[in-house]
């Protein structure tokens, strides 16, 4: 057989074989075996040396052009299997509609929130409106027109966040408690009677461990009008105990000081987790203690534009992380604010 012959064989049998690849990796095998730098097309030049010096330039141009065809071809067989590759890659990916869909994730309303929605709709039947204040508060909202004394310990830097001002200008905080909303509503109403409700977050300057945090939601009620009683109050936490906590919660008043009431007092409801008996939650008293309330102060009344001859009122504050805690047994503050959906979705 002549080198040409041999050349017209291989070349028959390497493009019979690239016209059988089925895939990229048969490709490369191919190529070593035919037209890498050791395969057989390679070889054969490399035989170019032994022929008679008169045949060697046709046979040189015939290698040479086989190669091209080759290269040509392998390029061809590259291309169509690299096609076929994508082909199979989309068709697996095809995206089949018949499929049920994937339920979106749903929200949870945070425990806070529901507690503040239960204590919102009970004192609204109470006939209490909702009220807002500034959570970015003056030093007098929340302090001086509260009848707080210049000194009183509150008012402490180690106790209140105060916000930086510039030389001159009033002293300003983020409110402790939301006792602020009494002169905002009072100022907004006086001399017409008021009952306000008043959510809103507070703020103190504590070291945030399991029991206590820097910041809180507290309720802020307030009622003023003419003969408005301490049975007034009473009555009016009677009732709130009972929607709240279930029927047969009483509750019960105890002695306390507030500057902006007097008389004031602890506000105790009977622990609704062993209906008075004496549990680990209210250690063994039978009471839970939930805020502080008392008749509105002569003073704070006058502030808020009220003549404390004509006009009494009544004011407590609560917090509903409180509330939520004694109700669920949550033994950890830091949950309320971690964002920690775990802690979330248990209410939901
Ligand atoms: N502001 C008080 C606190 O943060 C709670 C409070 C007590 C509010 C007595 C009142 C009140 O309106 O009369 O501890």
């Amino acid at each position: 057989m002549t080198v040409i012959d041999e050349l017209g064989t291989l070349q028959q049998e390497a493009l019979a074989a690239l016209a059988d690849a089925a895939e990229l990796a048969a490709l490369a095998e191919w190529k070593t075996k035919y037209s890498g730098k050791a395969g057989a097309l390679t070889r054969l030049s490399r035989g170019l040396g032994a022929l008679p010096v008169e045949q060697r330039p046709e046979v040189g141009r015939r290698v040479n052009l086989v190669r091209e065809q080759l290269d040509a071809a392998y390029a061809d067989a590259e291309e169509r299997l690299k096609r076929a590759a994508l082909n199979a890659e989309l068709a697996a990916d095809r995206i089949d509609v018949t499929m049920p869909g994937r339920a979106p994730a749903i929200g949870y309303t945070h425990l806070t929130t529901q507690v503040i929605a239960q204590v919102q709709a009970i004192f609204a039947e109470m006939g209490f409106q909702l009220g807002e204040s500034p959570e970015v508060e003056l030093d007098s909202f929340n302090f001086g027109l509260l009848n707080f004394a210049d000194d009183h310990p509150a008012r402490d830097m180690q106790d209140t966040f105060y916000v930086e001002m510039p030389e001159g200008a009033p002293s300003v905080l983020l409110r402790t408690h939301t006792s602020n909303a009494q002169i905002h509503a009072m100022r907004r109403f006086a001399p017409n009677p008021v009952r306000v409700l008043v959510p809103g977050k507070c703020y103190r300057n504590e070291q945030v461990t399991a029991r206590s945090e820097m910041q809180f939601f507290q309720f802020e009620f307030l009622a003023v009008g003419r003969q408005i009683t301490m049975g007034d109050l009473k009555g009016t936490l009677g009732y709130f105990a009972e929607r709240m906590f279930g029927p047969n919660t009483k509750v019960r008043l105890r002695p306390s000081f507030f500057p902006f009431t007097e008389p004031s007092a602890e506000l105790d409801v009977s622990c609704f987790l062993c209906a008075g008996k004496g549990c680990r939650i209210c250690k063994y008293t039978g009471w839970l203690e939930i805020g502080g309330c008392g008749m509105v102060h002569p003073n704070v009344l006058r502030n808020g534009g009220y003549d404390p001859a004509l006009f009494s009122g009544f004011a407590g504050g609560f917090g509903p992380e409180r509330i939520a805690l004694l109700k669920y047994g949550i033994t950890d503050i830091r949950n309320f604010y971690n964002g920690d959906l775990r802690f979330v979705e248990q209410f939901g």
